[in-house]
């Protein structure tokens, strides 16, 4: 049999040489010269630990709520669409190894299943579904419709998204992405829905939504619904302002606007201005378990896993996601018990400063 993967850097590596050189681009690349997705990881060196040796603590719990989803581990994993260019199973392999480890898929509008052929494939897992607040109020409200009598029990909206980011290797590929591979919530016949609605992240667009738009469509909408791609204080203030139950401090990854904020000191200016009344989730960066670590000391109540759910996804389908998530955990506990603290919920500024210049 073969041997498991023993760390995430070897399913990254792995992954990639499963997927051709433009598909790897895509992954890999984001915007512009690509200094944020470089800032992401380094702001996590700019964080040290500050442990407590012979703490007596043992086993520290890893479990948590998000929106009060409970998580085995505060790990969710990104909405990414065009999911079955990573593998056949796509988001459906992702949302069964999540219901196997007790944590939460975030379903994107844009992925290659339906939110229907996704709930189904794990039936009894928690699940959030991704939207972008793009094209016709109807087919905004039609999918919030339908991802409610899906058994959805959230709403993450995509707020960085008005238009796709400058993003130079896929120009240089010419990328394009077929209807099959992002088009799983619409029909055949709901083809002008879906460019208007999916169309502006690949073209420019004249329909960019305003958070009054998106709060008056949301009004009458039964579930709670969390703000997607927020990296300053003054869209944190304005996303609660609309409405949102919670947020996610994020960059997408470095691929929409280059140069923004990196996700780590984003989320610390971010927790300090909501206080600790609102679940943050960060994403943009996460690539171990230390990093889940020092996110939920910063603030952040759970992180959400982009490129590194795609690797556990490409590198073995759900048990590849499975095993992302295993070791995931297996370092937190390591970290957690060297750090001397009790467990994820205990965490808080104090496990950390910043590395002395
Ligand atoms: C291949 C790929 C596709 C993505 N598609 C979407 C999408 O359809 N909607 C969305 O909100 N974010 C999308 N994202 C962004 C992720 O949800 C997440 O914000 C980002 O990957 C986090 O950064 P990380 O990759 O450094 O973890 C995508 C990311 C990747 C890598």
């Amino acid at each position: 049999m073969r041997q498991q993967f023993q760390t995430l850097e070897e399913i990254h590596r792995v992954a990639l040489t499963k997927l051709d050189d433009v598909i790897v681009d895509y992954l890999e690349g984001g915007a512009g010269d690509e200094t944020t997705i470089r800032r992401n990881r380094s702001a996590f060196e700019e964080w040290e630990f500050q442990p407590r040796v012979m703490s007596g603590l043992s086993s520290p719990p890893t479990a948590t709520t998000f929106l009060g989803l409970p998580l085995s581990i505060p790990v969710l994993t990104a909405p990414f669409g065009s999911d079955t260019m990573f593998h056949e199973d796509g988001q459906k392999a992702v949302a069964r190894a999540n219901q196997a480890m007790g944590t939460v898929s975030m379903v994107p509008e844009a992925g290659s299943f339906s939110y229907e052929q996704v709930a189904h494939a794990a039936p009894a897992a928690a699940r959030i579904a991704q939207l972008h607040p793009a094209g016709s109020d109807e087919n905004f409200l039609r999918l919030l419709a339908r991802i409610s009598a899906a058994g959805y029990s959230a709403v993450c909206v995509t707020v960085d998204s008005p238009t796709g980011g400058w993003r130079e290797r896929n120009r240089r590929n010419a990328l394009e992405f077929d209807s099959s591979i992002i088009g799983g919530n619409y029909n055949p016949a709901d083809r002008d829905q879906m460019e208007a609605a999916l169309g502006q992240l690949f073209t420019h667009v004249d329909n960019v939504w305003s958070w009054h738009k998106l709060s008056s469509l949301l009004d009458d909408f039964e579930l709670p619904w969390i703000a997607k791609g927020i990296t300053t204080v003054a869209d944190a203030r304005a996303a609660v302002d609309a409405g949102a139950s919670a947020i996610i401090v994020s960059n997408h990854g470095g691929r929409q606007l280059d140069d923004v904020p990196a996700s780590l000191p984003a989320l610390v200016e971010i927790r300090s201005e909501l206080g600790p009344g609102v679940d943050i989730a960060l994403d943009s960066g996460i690539r171990r378990g230390s990093d889940v670590i020092k996110a939920v000391a910063l603030g952040a109540t759970a992180v959400v896993l982009g490129r590194s759910a795609v690797y556990g996804l490409t590198a073995d389908g759900q048990r590849g996601v499975e095993r992302t998530l295993e070791l995931l955990t297996e370092e937190m506990i390591t970290v957690l018990t060297l750090l001397g603290r009790g467990g994820i919920t205990d965490l808080n500024h104090e496990a950390m400063r910043r590395v002395p210049r």
